[in-house]
């Protein structure tokens, strides 16, 4: 993980975690997602009954999102970091030790690709696992997915392929106080930033509704 591409330029991506309060904004993230993208996100071309469901039905208390805002408080970007016993997942209990196993799935919309979102939110989930006792995160795929197939060969994963999926698992090192701080840090940044665009957000929504200001 260490020796990933760190990128200097441009704007840090802040990664942060989501709540029941963004629920609303991670349907239409991913109502937004372009047919393909949404078939690359869940596996399936989900219809949109099914997307909304999937979005109601996550376990804020089990699992965490994440989310990256743009400039204009828009979810630009959502990973879904899901954890279950291990025995429920007899094809990845092999995998570990531990208690529990971690799926995650990303999305990213397409205006904002290619600027390392999709890559720093795939660390953020992994550094999150290694803090909670979870030692290999996986992910499914469509074998297909370059994209995917590429972050996951840069993080180092394991990738087994079989019938045009591929499921590619990454092994991590226990936690250290670097690794807890980190995590620490990085929420941090992210709730100060998620605070700032979302009270702008909500003061130019009310500047908008005074009396005698042309609305566009
Ligand atoms: C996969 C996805 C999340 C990546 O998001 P992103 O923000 O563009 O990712 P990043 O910018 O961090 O990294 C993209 C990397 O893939 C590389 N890449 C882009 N297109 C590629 C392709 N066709 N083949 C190989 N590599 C490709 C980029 O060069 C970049 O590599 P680098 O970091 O070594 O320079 C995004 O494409 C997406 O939302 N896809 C649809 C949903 C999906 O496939 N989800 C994954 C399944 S759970």
């Amino acid at each position: 993980m260490e020796s990933w591409k760190r990128r200097g330029f441009g704007p840090a991506v802040l990664v942060k975690e989501l709540h029941e309060r963004d629920r609303r904004r991670m349907l239409k993230h991913f109502l937004a997602l372009e047919k393909s993208d949404r078939l690359l996100r869940f596996g399936t071309q989900l219809p949109d009954e099914l997307v909304e469901s999937y979005v109601n039905k996550i376990d804020f208390s089990r699992d965490v999102v994440y989310g990256v805002y743009n400039r204009v408080f828009k979810l630009i970007a959502v990973g879904h970091l899901a954890f279950a016993p291990k025995e429920k997942s007899p094809a990845k209990h092999a995998a570990t030790t531990k208690e529990r196993v971690a799926e995650f799935g990303v999305s990213v919309l397409r205006s904002t690709r290619g600027m390392g979102v999709g890559t720093k939110m795939f660390e953020r989930a992994a550094i999150h696992c290694r803090n909670n006792d979870v030692d290999t995160m996986y992910m499914h795929c469509l074998s297909s997915n370059q994209t995917m197939m590429h972050i996951a060969k840069k993080a180092g994963m394991e990738i087994q392929r079989d019938y045009g999926e591929a499921d590619a698992y990454l092994k991590l090192l226990p936690p250290n106080p670097a690794s807890v701080l980190q995590e620490a840090v990085e929420e941090q940044f992210a709730m100060l930033d998620y605070t700032f665009k979302a009270n702008t957000r909500a003061a130019v929504k009310w500047l908008d509704r005074l009396p005698g200001r042309k609305q566009d």
